[in-house]
């Protein structure tokens, strides 16, 4: 399956799912990387392994639906089969969303901090428990239907970094075995529940 990895960071997500994909029997490579600025590490990742990237600002665009637009046809020249949206930092809009599944991780277990805070926000709230989401992006914030969560615990003496790094261990663990498996046997959905194809696991 051809994937278009979105990233608007480090892209240490996107760096497992394209060492995952240097496996033939992974099912699923990473054909273009894009992002919502320049200068990131998620971009220099894509360049070292001669992956195509391409950057579209919200900014260079006079409305946000001109950049939904540009979005569209950016990713649309690659052809994915599926959308990995991997610490990108943006809403996508509905020309996007309407076009390609887009599958995104979230460093909370769903419904519970939504957003763009929510390490913090978990740490704020004295939460014991916390952990990651991976979902199917609707036009909400966080909102689309879940495929897979883990829990993470909270340490005493975590910080925003510290908790935010063992949770990304999990992250990008279950990204990368939910994405292979969504290449590798589809997945279906009826109303909310998402249902991955004939599943090892
Ligand atoms: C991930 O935790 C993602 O869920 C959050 O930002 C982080 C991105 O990390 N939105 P990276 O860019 O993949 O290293």
């Amino acid at each position: 399956a051809r994937l278009v990895v979105l990233v608007s960071g480090s892209g240490t997500n996107l760096q497992a799912i394209m060492d995952a994909a240097a496996d033939e029997a992974y099912g699923a490579h990473v054909v273009a990387v894009g992002a919502d600025r320049d200068d990131i590490e998620g971009l220099a990742r894509a360049r070292r392994a001669s992956i195509p990237t391409f950057v579209v600002k919200v900014p260079d665009f006079p409305t946000r639906k001109a950049w939904d637009e540009a979005l569209h046809e950016r990713i649309a020249a690659y052809g994915p089969d599926l959308v990995v949206s991997a610490g990108f930092m943006k809403i996508l809009g509905p020309r996007v969303l309407e076009s390609f599944p887009v599958v995104n991780t979230h460093p909370a277990l769903l419904p519970a901090f939504p957003g763009a805070h929510a390490v913090p926000q978990a740490l704020e709230y004295g939460v014991r428990v916390t952990g990651c989401t991976v979902h199917l992006v609707d036009a909400g914030v966080d909102t689309g239907p879940v495929i897979a969560q883990e829990p993470v615990a909270v340490e005493d003496g975590d910080d925003e970094n510290s908790l935010h790094e063992r949770i990304k261990v999990v992250e990008r663990r279950l990204l990368v075995d939910v994405v292979g498996r969504m290449a590798r046997h589809g997945w279906t959905l009826a109303g909310r529940h998402v249902r991955l194809g004939r599943s090892a696991g």
